[in-house]
């Protein structure tokens, strides 16, 4: 595993296929040694500097405690409290933790923000979600699904709503997995043409597909995984209105389901808005499979921390 060490996790599109399946190898190692109460300090020692910029349950709660069980120790660092807040540089952010830290999370609006700060550290730096993308839940998505289905190449993944962040990460995970992506937005909300693109190629080399399309009811046809997110994500709230007029119809529902595969399991990153873009009788529903989800970013994030650190 040492060709992982040092580096980046910013975007799946960086990894092959068999490097990601490291990555979920790893994680259900972990998982299990965990389950089983065994220690693995694998990290001992270590430390993992959190910077949030941006509110967060899941992925602050399971970094810190991803770190600890590792054997080290995370340190929150909010944006309201940190002089990146007051205007210190990226630049500067980045050398000063490099001399004390072993690796950065980073969460916040622009994504370019990530790429700098990985351009001037000298520790690897996790992307724990920019507006562009959310690597690591798409890895815990993954888990999930092979966890539930006991394969990813070859099964339909749909995403219905909104073309942000969770879109563009599923594209590239389901892309360099072998999955039929399938993402239904509505016009003016559809992913970035230029990711699409980019997942496109990934899926070709990889065996994968990746179709955009306007009807989330053609799209949940005989899916095996249904999948959406909010309509107004966060830095967003102000045009939360207007969206929800756009998005109406873009929600899984009783009809998503008997449309798709009878078997369907259905994930939500979280936080939801039920009534919004899921509604409350299929997120609690059998087929729901979102705190299962939710758990595996603790197992998912274990593993990247385990192979870059
Ligand atoms: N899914 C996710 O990233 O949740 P948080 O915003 O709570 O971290
Ligand atoms: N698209 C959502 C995901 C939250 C985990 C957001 O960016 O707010």
């Amino acid at each position: 595993h040492s060709q992982f060490k040092g580096r980046d996790f910013i975007s799946l599109h960086d990894f092959t296929q068999n490097e990601l399946k490291c990555f979920l190898d790893v994680a259900a190692e972990l998982k299990k040694e965990q389950k089983a109460g065994r220690p693995h300090p694998i990290l001992q020692g270590k430390t993992l500097g959190m910077i949030f910029t941006k509110s967060s349950t899941r992925t602050r709660v399971s970094f810190e405690v991803g770190i600890y069980q590792l054997g080290g120790q995370g340190l929150f660092l909010s944006g309201r409290d940190i002089q990146l807040g007051r205007g210190e540089t990226i630049a500067d952010t980045a050398r000063v933790l490099s001399r004390m830290v072993d690796g950065i999370m980073i969460r916040t609006f622009s994504h370019q923000e990530v790429l700098d700060l990985a351009q001037y550290a000298t520790i690897p730096i996790i992307n724990g979600l920019t507006d562009m993308l959310h690597p690591c839940q798409v890895l815990a998505d993954l888990m999930t699904i092979q966890e539930h289905k006991g394969r990813l190449a070859g099964l339909k993944l749909a995403y219905i709503g909104d073309g942000n962040n969770m879109a563009h990460s599923l594209m590239f995970g389901g892309a360099k997995m072998g999955l039929q992506v399938v993402i239904a937005s509505p016009q003016g909300y559809k992913p970035d043409p230029a990711l699409v693109a980019l997942a496109q190629e990934d899926a070709k080399a990889n065996g994968g597909s990746v179709d955009i399309l306007d009807d989330p009811l053609e799209a949940v046809k005989g899916a095996d995984v249904l999948y959406t997110d909010v309509w107004a994500s966060m830095g967003q709230e102000a045009e939360a209105g207007e969206r929800m007029k756009a998005f109406q119809g873009y929600q899984i529902n009783a009809e998503s389901l008997k449309l798709a595969h009878p078997s369907a399991i259905v994930l939500h990153c979280l936080p939801a808005h039920r009534g919004e873009e899921i509604t409350e009788e299929v997120i609690e529903g059998a087929h729901s499979v979102v705190f299962d989800e939710a758990e595996n970013r603790l197992h998912a994030q274990k593993a990247i921390m385990a192979l870059v650190m």
